[in-house]
């Protein structure tokens, strides 16, 4: 069953000029389609300030999308009022990256946990309390650091301690924005070891946001590729790591590219990204592609279908 369909969907900045007098806007996510199933992990890949993380906020609703459709289990939750929106709030959840900013240093762990029980639900103290304990168990710690208070935790311990806090609330889909990255790799290994056995126990779906290609190869069912606000590649992880038909994706997994016949092995990839307040007419990436012909720099690229839900948005899907 479908979990999450986005359709059409464009979320926007605006940017306040040095003098205050103009605003230009910022097109973060522009035009963004995408069908996730239950059960995926689904991933988000591209460079930074590509709008991975606007796209992720978007669909949580902690920011306005301009337009667009967002349906969470065939309910349009754009729509939605934040009272009617509150019981499917409680079913997606998110864990960021910064483990030392997102724990409120105030309140110890048994406070942090039990909160989202208290505004969803009617717990007693009790109740609360033993639920915290519970969890905890979950993510790996013991139960009885409650009354302590995050500065006292490492950085992985941290990041267990949040995804804790998301879990408590029994939702069905976590979004994860660039959750292990500020964690050493070790610490890496075993978060993400625990979130594929809280996957399996508790029947959750992932939307996992990070520019750690390696990490995405090695945990997603699918994956899609941004580009200055745009999906440009949508497919499994086989078709997009393995066997990527976008140029971008293809530079961005180090694939080998072909040139007028000749194999170049090195990431093509030529120029800086451009500045998303001037992005290139046609398709965005034209500035950078090896591979671009006129057409590219006049005309919006559709999406092609190559079979299996493997998606492109290029001109040239077939490299040439
Ligand atoms: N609050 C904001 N106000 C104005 N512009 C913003 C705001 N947040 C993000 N942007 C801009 O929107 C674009 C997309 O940002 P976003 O944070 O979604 O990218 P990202 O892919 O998550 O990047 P990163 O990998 O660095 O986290 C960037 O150009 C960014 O500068
Ligand atoms: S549409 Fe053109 S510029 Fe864009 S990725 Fe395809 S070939 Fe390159
Ligand atoms: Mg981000």
């Amino acid at each position: 069953m479908k979990l999450l369909e986005i359709k059409d969907l464009n979320v926007s900045y605006g940017k306040e000029s040095f003098f205050g007098t103009r605003k230009s806007v910022i097109k973060a996510v522009e035009d963004v389609n995408l069908e996730m199933e239950e059960g995926e992990t689904f991933s988000l890949v591209g460079e930074s300030g590509c709008g991975k993380s606007t796209l992720g906020r978007a669909i949580l609703k902690l920011l306005k999308s301009d337009s667009g459709s967002i349906f969470f289990k065939g309910n349009e939750i754009l729509d939605l009022k934040e009272k009617e929106f509150l019981p499917l709030r409680k079913q997606i959840q998110i864990v960021f990256q910064d483990p030392y900013s997102s724990l409120n240093p105030r309140r110890n762990i048994k406070d942090i946990l039990t909160e989202g029980l208290f505004i969803h639900e009617n717990y007693t103290d009790e109740q609360a309390e033993k639920e915290a304990a519970e969890i905890l168990e979950k993510v790996g710690l013991a139960p009885d650091i409650l009354s302590r208070y995050p500065h006292e935790f490492s950085g992985g311990q941290r990041q267990r301690i949040a995804i804790a806090r998301a879990l408590i609330l029994k939702p069905e889909f976590i979004l994860f924005d660039e959750a292990v990255s500020a964690l050493d790799v070790s610490n890496q290994a075993q978060v993400l070891l625990l979130l594929q056995k809280l996957k399996a126990d508790f029947g959750l779906s992932y939307l996992f946001i990070s520019h750690d290609l390696g990490i995405v190869k090695s945990i997603s069912d699918k994956i899609a590729v941004m580009y200055l606000g745009k999906i440009v590649e949508i497919g499994t992880k086989t078709q997009i790591a393995e066997k990527p038909s976008h140029p971008y994706t293809k530079a961005l997994f180090g694939a080998i590219f072909e040139v007028e016949n000749r194999k170049v092995r090195k990431t093509p990839l030529q120029g800086e990204v451009p500045s998303i307040l001037r992005k290139p007419n046609g398709c965005h990436f034209h500035t950078r592609c090896p591979i671009a012909k006129e057409i590219c720099s006049e005309k919006t690229p559709e999406w092609k279908d190559l079979g299996e839900g493997h998606k492109s948005y290029c001109h040239f899907p077939d490299g040439k």
